[in-house]
């Protein structure tokens, strides 16, 4: 394939595929507990920037439920790193922050949503993304809503698929 472009080093651990060992676990104050699946792309085609796609289904029935993608930029000589992201929900974002060792740190500075999304809307969202040192990923997400305060939604790890 195309070589990786060098700006991209810092995140080559990222690269592949990955999908869900347990099922990934979902939370909030105000939903019942829920339980998913999901399957992870980082590719890149020589630019300096990489390309995903986050796809989660139902455990059980396998139903295909959230969807994101997007891209992955970072600052020149920097470790600072941008994820630009689209979600299937009607949500745009950007998330950014630091890369320390193989671990994301990432906030997010801008939001906006289609004018019809459901109720109560995202206000802030966070997220950690690690390479544990078994060489498992692993993501949490927290986020804020029109009427709760930043908590934890999502927390799952995945193995590596390709
Ligand atoms: C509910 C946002 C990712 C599954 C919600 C709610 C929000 C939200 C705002 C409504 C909370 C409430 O009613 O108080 C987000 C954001 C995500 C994300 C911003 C990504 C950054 C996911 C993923 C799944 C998921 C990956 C995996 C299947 C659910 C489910 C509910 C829910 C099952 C409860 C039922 C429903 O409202 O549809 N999410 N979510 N979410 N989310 Fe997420």
């Amino acid at each position: 394939g195309v070589e990786l472009n060098p700006a991209l080093l810092p995140l080559d651990w990222l690269l592949g595929s990955w999908e869900s060992d347990e099922p990934g676990e979902g939370c909030f104050t105000s939903i019942k507990p829920f339980r998913y699946i999901e399957t992870l792309n980082f590719s890149h085609v020589g630019q300096p920037v990489i390309n995903f796609t986050f796809n989660a289904f139902h455990a059980e029935t396998k139903k295909p439920l959230h969807r994101e993608c997007g891209f992955i930029r970072m600052q020149p000589g920097a470790l600072r790193v941008a994820f630009i992201i689209a979600q299937n929900s009607g949500l745009v974002e950007i998330e950014e922050g630091e890369l320390t060792a193989q671990q994301l740190n990432l906030q997010s500075q801008a939001l906006a949503r289609v004018s019809f999304a459901r109720e109560p809307h995202v206000q802030k969202i966070s997220r950690v993304i690690q390479l544990r040192p078994d060489g498992r990923l692993e993501q949490t997400v927290s986020m804020a809503t029109d009427n709760q305060p930043l908590m934890q939604h999502l927390h799952i790890t995945y193995h590596r698929s390709s």
